[in-house]
């Protein structure tokens, strides 16, 4: 595993969300306050990135990780699928670290 440095944590909105592609490793990532939770971009039902439109991966009210694909809502915490049809799968998470501004993964 080797740190990689994703963004800035400013580049991401909070509240909002962003795609990242690393060592050709699609990535999610959902800002909540000085927390990032990032995934692997595939959907545990059929292996596609989640975002139709890129670095769109929430619902409208922001609560949900959407799956553009099938519908499939996912926990922004944990990555647990709860509804669609993937329930009780979930995504890949990616360790993310927090320091000098900077969001960095494990990869
Ligand atoms: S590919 Fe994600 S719900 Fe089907």
């Amino acid at each position: 595993m080797a740190e990689h440095t994703l963004c800035r944590l400013d580049e991401i909105d909070d509240g909002g969300s962003a795609g990242f592609e690393i060592d050709r490793t699609l990535i999610l990532a959902v800002r909540k306050g000085e927390a990032v939770h990032a995934y692997v971009n595939s959907c545990p039902h059929v292996g596609t990135p989640l975002d139709m439109w890129p670095g769109r991966f929430l619902t409208k009210d922001g609560k949900y990780i959407l799956c553009a694909t099938h519908g499939a809502l996912f926990e922004i915490e944990d990555g647990n699928c709860v509804a669609g049809p993937c329930v009780g799968q979930g995504l890949t998470p990616v360790e993310t670290r927090l320091g000098d501004g900077l969001v960095k993964v494990l990869l």
